[in-house]
């Protein structure tokens, strides 16, 4: 990477490890050339996901708010653009918010979640542009596992006879999984090893390993064509 952005990433990160408050904010915002908010200011942040009437989520701690600010505010930024500074500084805000995050993630812009503390992601995982997850009842995603654009996995839903009471279901996605376009994984889904996807499926029932899923709502419509090869036989690189 250039100089100028490998300086700029290793000072947010050194920020980071650190421990954010509003001044150090300040700084990265100063780094990644965004807006020259105040202290004061900084510290009224409000999270959207903060204004959810809470069901089973804790509170944010500052840490967890300032870090989805960084995360949602780099895509609204030219920066940005330097997807080889992007991708970087999304790979580091997701180390520091995930519940887990395994090495190699790369994420796309505009991948949008709730609740980052709630994720959990394996090694080499790939989120294309436009993904949302809602995270409220927890998302496991294994290693070498990709969702292309625009897919969206939902963890919660709610009671028909009051809104805010809440049923959580957590996602799983399990190894060398490929989640295409469009798709949406309903609360409670677990996708199992090597299984496919196929684009803008409705997955409202768990899907058993190394199948295609296609339709809405999803049904196996044939084994996945792996010609016999399993785990990193299967070529799982995402970008050079
Ligand atoms: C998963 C995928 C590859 C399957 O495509 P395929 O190999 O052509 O599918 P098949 O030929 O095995 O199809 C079997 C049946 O399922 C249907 N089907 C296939 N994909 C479907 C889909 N996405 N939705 C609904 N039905 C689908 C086919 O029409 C066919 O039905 P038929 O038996 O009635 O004719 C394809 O649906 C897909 O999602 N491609 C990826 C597109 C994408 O997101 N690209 C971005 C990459 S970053």
């Amino acid at each position: 990477m250039e100089k100028i952005l490998k300086g700029k990433l290793e000072e947010a990160e050194k920020i980071i490890e650190s421990g954010l408050d509003a001044e150090r904010v300040r700084q990265i915002l100063r780094l990644i050339e965004g807006p020259d908010y105040s202290v004061e200011f900084i510290k009224e942040l409000t999270l959207y996901s903060e204004l959810l009437p809470m069901g089973r989520e804790p509170p944010f701690t500052s840490r967890q708010r300032y870090l989805h600010f960084l995360w949602d505010i780099l895509d609204k930024l030219p920066i940005c653009l330097f997807v080889n500074f992007a991708m970087l500084f999304r790979r580091l805000i997701a180390e520091h918010l995930f519940k887990k995050c395994g090495i190699g993630f790369i994420s796309e812009e505009n991948f949008r979640f709730n609740f980052g503390q709630h994720i959990e992601v394996g090694d080499f995982v790939f989120f294309n542009r436009g993904v949302f997850v809602d995270s409220k009842g927890g998302v496991t995603i294994g290693n070498q596992v990709c969702l292309t654009e625009d897919v969206r996995i939902f963890t919660h839903t709610h009671s028909e006879s009051s809104h805010i009471i809440r049923e959580y279901g957590p996602v799983v996605i399990k190894d060398y999984a490929k989640i295409y376009t469009g798709a949406i994984i309903l609360p409670g889904v677990t996708i199992g090893e090597q299984a496919i996807v196929a684009a803008n499926s409705i997955v409202s029932q768990d899907v058993p390993p190394n199948m295609v899923v296609a339709g809405s709502p999803a049904k196996v419509i044939r084994e996945r064509k792996a010609e016999g090869r399993v785990g990193d036989e299967l070529d799982h690189i995402w970008l050079y």
